[in-house]
Formats: C-alpha cells, structure tokens, sequence
C-alpha cells in the first residue's frame, strides 16, 4: 500500500489536530498525537488515547479512523471535539458534521476531511508510566494517574488497511 505519500501532510496537521473516530457511531475526537510507519511488514498507524475518553470504551471494538483535515479547516469542529465527550452528546449532531462511509467493514471517516486512514487494531499496550522520562510524566500525567485527563494512555497500533482521499 502506497500510504506513505500521505504522511508528510498529516502528519503537518494533527500538530492541530486531527479525528480519531471509533465505534458503530462514528463518535469524533480530537487527536493531537498520531504516528504512522511500517511495523511488522505492515503500515500502521498509532494513536493515544486516555482510559478516561469515551473514545477509549469504543476503540476496543479493534477498529478505528483517523480523518485528517485539510489545512486551516474544521478548526471550531477540532476545538469542539476536543473538548466535548461523546458520552454526553452527539458531537456530529452538534456540529453539523457528516459521517463519510468508508467501507462496509470498517468505522466511517469525517466528510469534508482530505485523508482517512482506516485502521484494524494489531496491537496495545498500557503505559507504565514508572518506565517514562520524569519531565514528560510530571507534565502530561502529574501525581495522581487516577485523575481524568492525567491517567496514562493506551497506545494503539493500527494496521492501516485503507487510506481515502479526496473525499
Ligand atoms: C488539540 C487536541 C488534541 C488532543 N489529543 C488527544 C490525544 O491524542 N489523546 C487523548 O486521549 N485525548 C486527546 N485530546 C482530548 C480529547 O479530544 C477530549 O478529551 C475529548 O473530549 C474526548 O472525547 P470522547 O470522550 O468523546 O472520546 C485532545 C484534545 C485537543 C483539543
């Protein structure tokens, strides 16, 4: 798979944010970390994502998106879904958002967004934050990892099995 043309871009954006879209739902939210490479002969794409995101309970179904926007766009939307819980509202209802459908197997993308990488679970693991430099903990986790928005991350590594643009 040709994905990685893709990459420089993306990667340029999710700096300010990108969608990670999970469940049946297509609920959205903001990502702001998001790697792509080729592990184990395969591309995949890897994203972080908080015990505490509703996002979290969804992704666990082993599927994901990710819907990058093009430059400049979807900012009120990226500031919105990063700060809202699909838990407690329907975001894409909120905002006036359109799921894109991908495939039939897999979680629908953002329409109006100018790539989606769309991601099959391989693997995840739980961040020992014993394990990770003290600055970056104090920083991103502080004292207390009980404390939503400061609990570690699952780090999930999706085979990409499709990247759409254009769409
Ligand atoms: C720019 C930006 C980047 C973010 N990046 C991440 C991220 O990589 N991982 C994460 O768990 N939360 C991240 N967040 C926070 C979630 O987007 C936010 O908590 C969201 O409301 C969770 O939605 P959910 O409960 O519907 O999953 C980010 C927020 C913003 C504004």
């Amino acid at each position: 798979m040709d994905f990685e043309k893709f990459i420089g871009a993306a990667a340029e954006q999710v700096k300010h944010g990108a969608f990670l879209v999970t469940g049946q739902e297509a609920n959205p939210m903001t990502i702001g970390w998001c790697l792509w490479g080729r592990v184990w002969e395969r591309p995949v794409c890897t994203v972080f994502v908080r015990k505490s995101r509703y996002s979290h309970e969804l992704i666990e179904g082993g599927k994901f998106t990710v819907s990058v926007p093009a430059p400049g766009t979807f900012k009120k939307e990226l500031a919105f879904c990063g700060s809202r819980s699909g838990r407690d509202t329907d975001k894409l209802k909120d905002m006036g958002m359109a799921r894109l459908k991908l495939s039939d197997e897999g979680i629908d993308g953002i329409e109006g967004c100018a790539v989606h990488f769309e991601c099959k679970v391989l693997f995840k693991c739980e961040m020992g934050l014993k394990n990770l430099n003290s600055k970056i903990r104090d920083r991103f986790y502080g004292p207390d990892e009980t404390v939503p928005g400061k609990d570690p991350h699952t780090i999930y590594f999706g085979e990409i099995v499709a990247v759409h643009s254009g769409q």
